[in-house]
């Protein structure tokens, strides 16, 4: 499909009020600016639109999340970073008011089909939280968990490797390994967070999706775990909601700009931290607002 390429120069029709706290002068427009579509998209997502009730929380929303790409999805608090996400792995499916309309392709299959099961969806799409939440069990019984109920162990000695791999991806092996069966909930947050990524990983899932998975991590758990981003993209797909832009910059191979629930501007990382495309974009990475 070819991407709806609107220069900043070109006119972008006014459609919606600007609230006080922003710039006044740039008009959003309706379409993306950038690439918002891959050449080899793992996830296709076409003409979204997600309500709460009556409150419009996404707009119209084109984008395909390419292989073993890290995506960092960005914007001012309350743009759908978080809604749009959710959406990937059908999350909102368990708020009662939340509805979802558009295209989700995953590979070939449409995610929304009525004969998806979530189950088999969530182990394909893992999700890795704002808040670390393991589960109140052993570190061991947090990673096993998902391998049990979704069947890929069938002797202890394969349970016992899964967990192993998965915590040594999740950088996590060594300082845990000698204390498997004490709680979870006993480690520390950037610990606890890699548990997480672990239990994620452990299922064999294709996307990750992390909502500001660093958010509530000091500088050093925060370094780990980017680094940890990095080698996962060797056999994941990544899409990263973050509030910090040097993370995105850091971590991501191209950058999604919301504001007020639609996609203004997808572009290579790089080039949306130093020369974006849209005058939206241009005024929340210069402080501007947000
Ligand atoms: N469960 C919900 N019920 C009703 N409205 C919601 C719900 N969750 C989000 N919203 C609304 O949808 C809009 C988008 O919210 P969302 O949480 O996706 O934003 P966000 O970009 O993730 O913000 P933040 O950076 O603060 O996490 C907001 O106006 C929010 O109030
Ligand atoms: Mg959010």
């Amino acid at each position: 499909m070819e991407a709806v390429i609107q220069k900043k120069s070109e006119k972008q029709g006014i459609d919606e009020v600007m609230p006080s706290n922003e710039p006044q002068d740039i008009q959003v427009g309706d379409k993306t600016v950038g690439k918002p579509f891959a050449d080899n998209p793992k996830m296709a997502m076409r003409n979204v639109n997600v309500h709460y009730g009556d409150k419009q929380a996404i707009f119209d929303v084109n984008l395909d999340i390419a292989k073993n790409e890290v995506i960092a999805m960005i914007g001012p608090s309350g743009c759908g970073k978080s809604t749009f996400l959710r959406c990937l792995n059908r999350m909102n499916d368990t708020i009662e008011s939340c509805r979802v309309t558009g295209q989700f392709i995953l590979d070939d299959q449409d995610i929304y089909h009525p004969k998806q099961d979530i189950v088999p969806l969530r182990a394909r799409v893992g999700m890795v939280f704002q808040k670390p939440n393991p589960f109140p069990k052993s570190i061991y019984e947090n990673v096993a968990y998902g391998p049990k109920i979704h069947g890929l162990a069938s002797r202890r000695v394969e349970l016992d490797e899964i967990v192993e791999v998965s915590l040594r991806k999740a950088g996590l092996w060594e300082e845990v390994k000698d204390r498997l069966h004490s709680a979870g909930t006993g480690l520390s947050g950037g610990q606890q967070q890699r548990l997480c990524i672990a239990r994620s990983i452990a299922v064999s899932p294709e996307v990750i999706l992390m909502d500001e998975p660093c958010s509530a991590l000091d500088p050093i758990a925060t370094a780990k775990i980017e680094e940890l981003i990095a080698e996962l993209k060797q056999n994941f797909t990544i899409a990263i909601v973050t509030h910090s832009m040097q993370q995105a910059a850091r971590v991501s191979d191209r950058t999604a700009y919301f504001h007020l629930g639609k996609l203004i501007e997808v572009n290579d990382t790089k080039r949306v931290f130093t020369n974006p495309e849209h005058d939206l974009t241009e005024a929340y990475i210069t402080g501007r607002f947000g």
